[in-house]
């Protein structure tokens, strides 16, 4: 385990076998569409989720990213979201399922969603990894959700404190004494 990490919250495995049943039940709500799902990776903490979840889907899907900015401080985000990289490509008419690594206060997410709702795509979903409903400020429904977890301060598989230990593979408590808010 790393020198900074309190405690391991998921492993690897728990981890990986989650990913696996998260991309069959989003193959199975998307198969018989007649058309690829558009899946929509928000930079930059849910590439690692993302690249194995897209992976274990068997169905047709395109993939666009777009990479968001919120205001606000890490255990608090403002809900003003500046967009630094749009979408690559149009989502009207299109199957789009958002996949994010984590919903705390759900402001970052409600103001993307109803962004994304706009451009009149057929259909909007959303997938988390991760959800901390104790901490939820504003309504979001993930229809895919990984693990429910506590309030505690995480970092690991996408998740990071100052840009640091997004590439440990599983999820773990940062040491409290390490961070500031
Ligand atoms: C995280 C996460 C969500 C947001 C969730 O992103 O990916 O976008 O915070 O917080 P909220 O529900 O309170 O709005 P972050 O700003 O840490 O960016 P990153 O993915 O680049 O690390």
């Amino acid at each position: 385990m790393h020198q900074d990490i309190a405690k391991i919250l998921l492993t690897e495995e728990m981890i990986q076998a989650k990913v696996k049943e998260l991309a069959a039940q989003i193959s199975d709500k998307y198969r018989g569409t007649g058309r690829p799902l558009h899946a929509i990776v928000i930079l930059k903490g849910a590439t690692f989720f993302a690249a194995d979840l897209l992976r274990r889907l068997d169905i047709p899907a395109r993939v666009d990213f777009m990479a968001i900015s919120s205001y606000g401080t890490r255990s608090s985000s403002s809900g003003v979201v500046r967009i630094l990289k749009d979408l690559d490509h149009p989502i009207e008419g299109q199957d789009v399922l958002v996949i994010e690594d984590i919903v705390d206060s759900g402001r970052t997410l409600n103001y993307l969603l109803q962004g994304l709702k706009q451009r009149n795509p057929a259909s909007l979903s959303l997938c988390v990894l991760l959800d901390k409903p104790d901490r939820r400020v504003v309504d979001v429904h993930p229809e895919f959700v990984g693990f429910e977890i506590p309030d505690e301060f995480v970092v690991g598989y996408g998740l990071d404190y100052a840009e640091l230990y997004r590439n440990l593979p599983y999820i773990g408590v940062l040491k409290p004494e390490l961070y500031k808010d």
